[in-house]
């Protein structure tokens, strides 16, 4: 049904052009300051970098004037010598300008480091292809982005080529920088921590503790990893390969029952247990006989607490998740996204979707029914991303955003907006924003990536980014 998925997607503009609506909306007492979406804000990267693969705002002080955007592209080619691809994040200043409005941060300028093997020297390390910039975050000035395909030598005399991943920080505006790679051990192979891709995923607890997820190790169970910057920054040298981070947490491997779970696919925050320690949430999309899970992980043992089960074999329930109060009682809920969700409506023609599931919680560790919300476009990918809004129409209750990046007929991609309300979440989208970007060759991927709950024109209004990595675009909504 092509034509009413392209009218779904444009539901919003025939909304503009209806006054009568709009004037309803006004006698009805509706305040609706909603997102502008006639006039996002356009950043552009490199071509074929995957520009917007990855963004996140960035307030270094309490200056609100001196917000800016973040940009990975984790194809781009920087100025690292002999080094092809290897990503970068670039710092775009607010608001973008015709020229140069986003610059290469020099997380790493060097080439691979080399080692002496039986007389010879050798790369110790590759960080062609390693997709630096695949993910970003921040945490007021602190900031962490990672190459989830960097590879390492390991310790072995013979050599091999493990994925540990890589993750670097910056503080200090960008003054102070250390890496940090947590699976580059001497635990390598499949079966310890070399395939970990550590930094596949990543978020900071609400006291700037760095949350990594690195869902390859021990034969794909994957981990998850936690660190204060503090302690990584401290005594970094560029020499000590091998480095245990002060502090540092890692689950550990389980029985072979859970080899192929991807622990750490996706990671986030929240508060769950009344205590003042945040719980970590790590989506494991492969998990349950491949359901896909949810694990709750108290942040101190790093045991498992909770768990929410995935409805749908192989519907990657866990490949993103989010935190937010979305019902204004003052507890977090938990948001999880399954975008290969099939809808089997009609037996004989199921029809991938994607599906997003939201647990509001009622006291601690007690969950509602998962309230869902479902993808109207075949092969739209819906739950890809979920991004909390803040508070965007001013009501009260916090919003939250959902992509859907191949959606629509020419797979420009949607987002979908929804406002929270005192029952949960209003089930009806009360903006969609559409990609605009044609397809040549990749998909634009418009909604691949969100974040939102800040303020960059300082209007008081949250505003939300939006990336576009197949068009190395990344628009902002304000
Ligand atoms: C990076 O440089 C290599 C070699 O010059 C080139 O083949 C490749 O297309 C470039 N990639 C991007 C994304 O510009
Ligand atoms: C080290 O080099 C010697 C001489 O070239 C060679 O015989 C030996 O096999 C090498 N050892 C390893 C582990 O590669
Ligand atoms: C922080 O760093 C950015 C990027 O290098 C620079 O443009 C900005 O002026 C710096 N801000 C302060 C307060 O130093
Ligand atoms: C988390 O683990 C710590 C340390 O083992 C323990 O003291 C605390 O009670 C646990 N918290 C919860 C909510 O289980
Ligand atoms: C996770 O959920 C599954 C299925 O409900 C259950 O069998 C398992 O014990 C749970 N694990 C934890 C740690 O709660």
């Amino acid at each position: 049904m092509p034509a009413r998925e392209a009218r779904a997607c444009f539901r919003e503009i025939s909304r503009l052009i209806s006054v009568s609506l709009v004037l309803t909306d006004l006698l009805c007492g509706i305040i609706a300051f909603n997102l502008d979406l006639e006039n996002p804000a356009v950043y552009s990267g490199p071509p074929g970098s995957y520009f917007g693969y990855s963004v996140d705002f960035y307030h270094p002080t309490q200056d609100r004037s001196a917000v800016s955007v973040l940009v990975g592209a984790p194809k781009a080619n920087t100025t690292q010598p002999g080094i092809v691809e290897g990503g970068a994040v670039y710092y775009c200043s607010w608001p973008p300008s015709e020229q140069d409005s986003c610059r290469e941060i020099p997380f790493d300028k060097a080439n691979n480091r080399m080692i002496k093997v039986n007389g010879t020297r050798e790369p110790l390390e590759y960080k062609s292809y390693q997709w630096f910039g695949a993910t970003v975050r921040t945490h007021r000035g602190k900031v962490v982005a990672c190459a989830p395909l960097y590879h390492w030598r390991t310790v072995k005399v013979s050599g091999e080529m493990d994925p540990v991943g890589t993750c670097y920080v910056a503080v200090q505006n960008f003054s102070a920088y250390a890496e940090y790679s947590p699976c580059r051990t001497h635990n390598s192979d499949p079966e310890g921590q070399g395939f970990c891709q550590a930094g596949f995923s990543v978020d900071f607890t609400k006291d700037g503790t760095l949350v990594l997820g690195g869902p390859g190790s021990f034969y794909w169970q994957g981990q998850v990893i936690t660190a204060g910057v503090a302690e990584i920054l401290n005594g970094y040298s560029l020499k000590a390969i091998l480095r245990k981070v002060q502090g540092e947490k890692q689950t550990a491997a389980a029985s072979d029952d859970y080899d192929d779970s991807y622990l750490g696919y996706s990671v986030a925050v929240g508060e769950f247990t009344g205590d003042s320690r945040q719980e970590l949430v790590a989506g494991v999309p492969r998990g349950a006989q491949n359901f896909g899970y949810v694990a709750v992980i108290n942040s101190s043992s790093l045991s498992l607490v909770q768990n929410f089960t995935g409805e749908q074999m192989a519907s990657y329930f866990g490949y993103t998740v989010a935190v937010t109060d979305i019902n204004g009682d003052g507890l977090d809920d938990v948001l999880v996204g399954a975008p290969l969700y099939m809808d089997r409506e009609f037996e004989s023609k199921p029809r991938e979707v994607g599906r997003v599931y939201l647990y509001l919680q009622e006291d601690t560790l007690l969950f509602s029914a998962s309230i869902m919300l479902t993808g109207i476009h075949l092969f739209g990918r819906y739950g890809s991303a979920i991004a909390p809004l803040g508070d965007i129409n001013q009501d009260g209750y916090l919003d939250v955003a959902v992509g859907a990046p191949f959606a629509g007929q020419d797979r420009d991609g949607c987002v979908f907006i929804y406002n929270g309300e005192k029952s949960g979440l209003r089930l009806k989208a009360s903006q969609v924003l559409k990609g605009s970007w044609a397809t040549t060759g990749i998909p634009a991927g418009f909604g691949f990536t969100l974040r939102g709950d800040s303020d960059l024109d300082n209007n008081q209004y949250p505003d939300l980014i939006v990336g576009a990595f197949g068009a190395d675009k990344v628009m902002v909504y304000r």
